[in-house]
C-alpha cells in the first residue's frame, strides 16, 4: 500500500493510501470513531466506522491511547468539515506500540512542566508551528547567501579566546592542561574567510553565559554571521536589511498555515518585510529616548526596556549605528569623523522583539587594533592570529550576526524565545 505524507494527501484524492504516524486525539460518536493521526506533516482525520473496520478493530480503536504509533489504511476524501479538508476513511489500522499515560494532555500544562518534558512537547502542534518556521528561517538564511555567492565558512566551536569580552564566557578545562571556551561568535575565524574568500558566512551554535533571565536570553543560541571583505558600514547595513526583508518573504510565503495556526497578524510581517528600513544614529536614539522620558546616559548600552521603545516608532525594523565605542567590542572600527562613535549598527525589530542583528566595520588597522586588545585588557597571545589579519594584506571588512530563535520568535508572534529552539539552554535549565 502506497504510504504517503499526510502533507501531501491532496494529490491522492480518492486513492488507497497509508499513514504512519501517532494518534493524537481521538473521539467518537458511539457508530464511528474520529482518530486524529499525526505524522509530522500535519494531522488528519481517520474517519473508522464499525461496518468498514468490523467489530474487533472498532472495539480496539475505542482504547487507543494517544500517541500510540500506528499505520492506518484507507480511501482519502475531500470533507470541508474536516480538519485540513480532507480525511481517511479507514479499512484497517495496525497499531506499531503502545503508549500508556502519555503525559501532556489537550489540557493547559505550566511551561515548566512542559519544557521538562520538552522532548515530548515538540509534539504538539503549535511547537510543531513554530519549529517548522525556525526551520524556514534557517533555510531562508543558508539560500540568501548562497544566491549572492557566499561561501559557508564553518567556525570552531571550542576557542582559545573570547569574541564578545570576557563577563559571560563559558570556561572548559581542556585535558587538564589549559582553559577553552565555547565560542560567544563565530566572527573572528569568519573574518579569516572573508580575507580568504572574499565573502563567507558561518552558522553554528554559540554560547553566552548569560546571568539575565529575559525573554530574549538563552545560554546558547545559532547565529548565523556573514563577513565581506572590502565592505564599509553602509553596505553591511544594506546587507543586512536585504537579509531580513529576503527571510520575511519567504516565511510568508511558505509558512504560512503555520503562522495562521500560531495567530500571527501576517499584515504586521508583512508591512515589515517591505524596504528600506529606517536607519538613526545612537545620538539620535538618544534623544528620541529621552522625548519619550527615559533618563538615558550618552555612552550607555541600549537595554531591552529602550530597544522596545525607539522601535515603537516603526511597524519595519530599524537600524541604529554609530554606538559610543565604549560600550562596544574591541574589534569595532571607530568613526574616522568621530572617534568617540564605533562604525556598527543593531537590527531592532518592531513589536518589542528587540535586538536582532549586531555588526559593524571591523578595526583593520594593525595598531589601533592591538592597541584595544590592551585596552580591552585582552591577552595578546591568543589574538596573535587574529593580528596577521592585519599583518598580511588588511582591508577594510565588515559583518554582522543575526539570532536566529530571536528572528524565528519574532516571526511567530512568540513572547519568550525558549521555544523558538528544540532544546532552550538557560541559566536555569539544561534538560532535557
Ligand atoms: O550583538 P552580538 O553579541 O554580536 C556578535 O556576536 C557579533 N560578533 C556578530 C557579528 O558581527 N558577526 O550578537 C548578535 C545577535 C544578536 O543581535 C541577537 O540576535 C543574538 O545574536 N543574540 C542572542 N540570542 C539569544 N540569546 C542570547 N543570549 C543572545 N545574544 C545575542
Ligand atoms: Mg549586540
Amino acid at each position: 500500500m502506497a504510504w504517503v505524507y499526510i502533507e501531501d494527501l491532496g494529490r491522492h484524492i480518492g486513492e488507497e493510501v497509508t499513514l504512519k504516524g501517532w494518534l493524537y486525539n481521538r473521539r467518537s460518536s458511539g457508530k464511528v470513531h474520529f482518530l486524529l493521526v499525526r505524522d509530522g506533516t500535519g494531522i488528519c482525520q481517520c474517519v473508522a466506522s464499525h461496518a468498514d473496520i468490523g467489530p474487533a478493530a472498532f472495539a480496539e480503536a475505542d482504547h487507543l491511547s494517544q500517541e500510540t504509533s500506528l499505520e492506518v489504511t484507507g480511501v482519502v476524501r475531500e470533507d470541508k468539515r474536516a480538519p485540513g479538508g480532507r480525511e481517511l476513511a479507514v479499512k484497517h489500522f495496525t497499531v506499531h506500540a503502545p503508549s500508556a499515560d502519555y503525559p501532556i494532555t489537550p489540557k493547559e500544562h505550566g511551561v515548566a512542566f512542559l519544557l521538562d518534558l520538552r522532548h515530548l512537547w515538540v509534539r504538539s502542534a503549535r511547537q510543531h508551528a513554530i519549529l517548522r518556521v525556525r526551520s524556514e528561517v534557517e533555510a531562508a538564511c543558508r539560500d540568501f547567501f548562497h544566491e549572492r555567492g557566499f561561501i559557508l565558512f564553518d567556525a570552531p566551536i571550542l576557542t582559545p579566546t573570547s569574541c564578545e569580552g570576557t563577563t559571560n564566557l563559558f570556561e572548559i578545562d581542556y585535558f587538564g592542561e589549559r582553559k577553552a571556551y565555547l565560542t560567544q561568535s563565530g566572527q573572528l575565524y569568519a573574518e579569516a574567510g572573508a580575507l580568504a574568500f572574499g565573502k563567507v558566512y558561518c552558522f553554528g551554535p554559540t554560547f553566552r553565559a548569560e546571568k539575565s533571565k529575559t525573554r530574549r536570553h538563552l545560554t546558547e543560541f545559532w547565529m548565523v554571521e556573514p563577513e565581506v571583505a572590502y565592505f564599509t558600514l553602509d553596505e553591511d547595513m544594506q546587507l543586512a536589511e536585504d537579509f531580513v526583508s529576503y527571510i520575511l518573504t519567504r516565511v510568508l510565503q511558505r509558512r504560512r498555515d503555520e503562522l495562521v495556526a500560531l495567530d500571527r497578524d501576517l499584515s504586521k510581517l508583512e508591512r515589515a518585510s517591505v524596504k528600506p528600513y529606517p536607519r538613526i544614529t545612537y545620538d539620535e536614539a538618544i534623544d528620541r529616548l529621552r522625548a519619550k522620558g527615559f533618563e538615558v546616559k550618552w555612552g550607555d548600552d541600549l537595554g531591552g526596556d529602550e530597544e522596545t521603545a525607539l522601535s515603537s516608532d516603526f511597524d519595519t525594523p530599524v537600524l541604529v549605528h554609530r554606538y559610543p565605542a565604549q560600550c562596544k567590542a574591541f574589534y569595532m572600527k571607530r568613526d574616522p569623523l568621530r572617534p568617540e562613535v564605533a562604525l556598527c549598527v543593531d537590527m531592532l525589530a518592531p513589536e518589542g522583539y528587540g535586538e536582532i542583528i549586531g555588526g559593524g566595520q571591523r578595526e583593520d588597522d594593525y595598531d589601533q587594533l592591538k592597541q584595544r586588545l590592551i585596552d580591552h585588557k585582552l591577552p595578546l597571545k591568543p589574538f596573535n592570529w587574529y593580528l596577521d589579519l592585519r599583518r598580511y594584506g588588511s582591508v577594510p571588512h565588515a559583518g554582522f550576526g543575526m539570532g536566529i530563535e530571536r528572528m524565528t520568535a519574532w516571526c511567530c508572534g512568540i513572547h519568550h524565545i525558549r521555544e523558538a529552539i528544540p532544546f532552550p539552554r538557560m541559566m536555569e535549565r539544561l534538560e532535557p
